[in-house]
C-alpha cells in the first residue's frame, strides 16, 4: 500500500496529523546546569517527558514515534554519564513497559546492542515481546544507534543473504534491511535544544522528512511545545520535487 511505503519514490498522500515523528532529545544537561543540577537531573527529567509525549501521541492518534535516546557517540561522554544513563534506560523498562502496554503500545529498540550489558539486553528483548502484537502506537527508541551504521549493517545483510549476485542492487533491495524497515519514513523530524543538525540519526530514512528545530530545551518540550511542532508541519506543503502547481491540480482532481 502506498501510504505505507517507506520510499520516497511513493508519494505520500498529505495528512493533517503526521503519521511517523521522529525525535532528537536534546538539552538535558543545559536544562540542569541552569538549575545548578547534575547533568543526570536532566535526564531524569526528559523520561517524565517521554511519557508526556507517548501520551500526547496516543491521543493525537500519531502511529509511530522514534526516540532517539543514545547515539553511537555518545560513549565518548565521561564514564560516569553513560553508566547512569543506562541505568536510567533500564529503569525505564522496568518501570513503564507494563504501562504501554495496557495502553497499546508496541515497542521497538533500533542500534547495536552489542555493548549493553546482558541485563539490559534481556529487558529490551523482554519489553518488545511482550508488547509486539500491540498496534495503537509504535514507540521506537534508538539506542546505540547511527544512521551510518544503520545503512551499513543493512548493506552487509543485504549482500549476506544473495551471495551470488554482484550488480544491480537498488533502494528497494536495501530497505528491508534497514532498522526502520517496519515504519513508513518519518513525516516529521523535531529537534529540541537549539542545535540543527541531524547528529548521525536515521540518515537515510530522513531523505524527505519535514524538519523541525526548537531551542526548548527537551525537559521544557512539553505538548503545547509538540503541538506547536505539528502546526507548523501542517503548513509546510510536501512537494516530493513535484511543482507546487502540480499538488494543486492534484487536490482540485
Ligand atoms: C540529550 O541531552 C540526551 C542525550 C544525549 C542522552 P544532552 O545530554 O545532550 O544535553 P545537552 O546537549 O548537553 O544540553
Ligand atoms: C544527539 O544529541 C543524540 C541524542 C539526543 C541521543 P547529542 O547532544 O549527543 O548531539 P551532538 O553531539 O551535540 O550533535
Ligand atoms: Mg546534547
Amino acid at each position: 500500500m502506498a501510504l505505507f511505503s517507506s520510499s520516497t519514490r511513493q508519494v505520500p498522500e498529505a495528512a493533517a496529523v503526521p503519521r511517523h515523528v521522529a525525535v532528537i532529545m536534546d538539552g538535558n544537561g543545559r536544562w540542569a546546569k541552569k538549575r545548578f543540577l547534575p547533568r543526570v537531573a536532566g535526564h531524569v527529567k526528559g523520561v517524565e517527558l517521554v511519557r508526556e509525549m507517548v501520551r500526547t501521541c496516543l491521543e493525537r492518534g500519531i502511529q509511530h514515534l522514534t526516540l532517539f535516546a543514545f547515539s553511537s557517540e555518545n560513549w565518548r561522554r565521561p564514564q560516569d554519564e553513560v553508566s547512569l544513563l543506562m541505568q536510567l534506560f533500564v529503569k525505564a523498562l522496568e518501570q513503564e513497559v507494563e504501562k504501554l502496554d495496557r495502553n497499546g503500545v508496541r515497542l521497538r529498540i533500533i542500534g547495536d546492542l552489542s555493548p549493553f550489558d546482558s541485563r539490559l539486553r534481556q529487558l529490551i528483548l523482554d519489553a518488545q515481546d511482550k508488547t509486539a502484537v500491540n498496534t495503537r502506537l509504535e514507540l521506537t527508541i534508538a539506542a546505540n544507534y547511527g544512521g551510518r551504521w544503520d545503512i551499513m549493517q543493512a548493506v552487509n545483510r543485504m549482500l549476506a543473504a544473495q551471495p551470488e549476485k554482484c550488480a544491480g542492487w537498488t533502494e528497494a533491495d536495501l530497505e528491508p534491511w534497514l532498522s526502520m524497515s517496519y515504519a513508513p519514513e518519518p513525516d516529521l523530524f523535531i529537534r529540541t535544544g537549539g542545535e540543527e543538525r541531524i547528529s548521525n540519526f536515521l540518515l537515510w530514512q530522513l531523505a524527505y522528512t519535514e524538519l523541525y528545530f526548537t531551542p526548548t530545551l527537551w525537559p521544557d518540550f512539553n505538548t503545547a511545545e509538540f503541538d506547536k511542532a505539528i502546526a507548523s508541519y501542517q503548513q509546510r506543503e510536501r512537494r516530493f520535487g513535484r511543482t507546487s502547481e502540480q499538488l494543486v491540480e492534484k487536490n482540485n482532481a
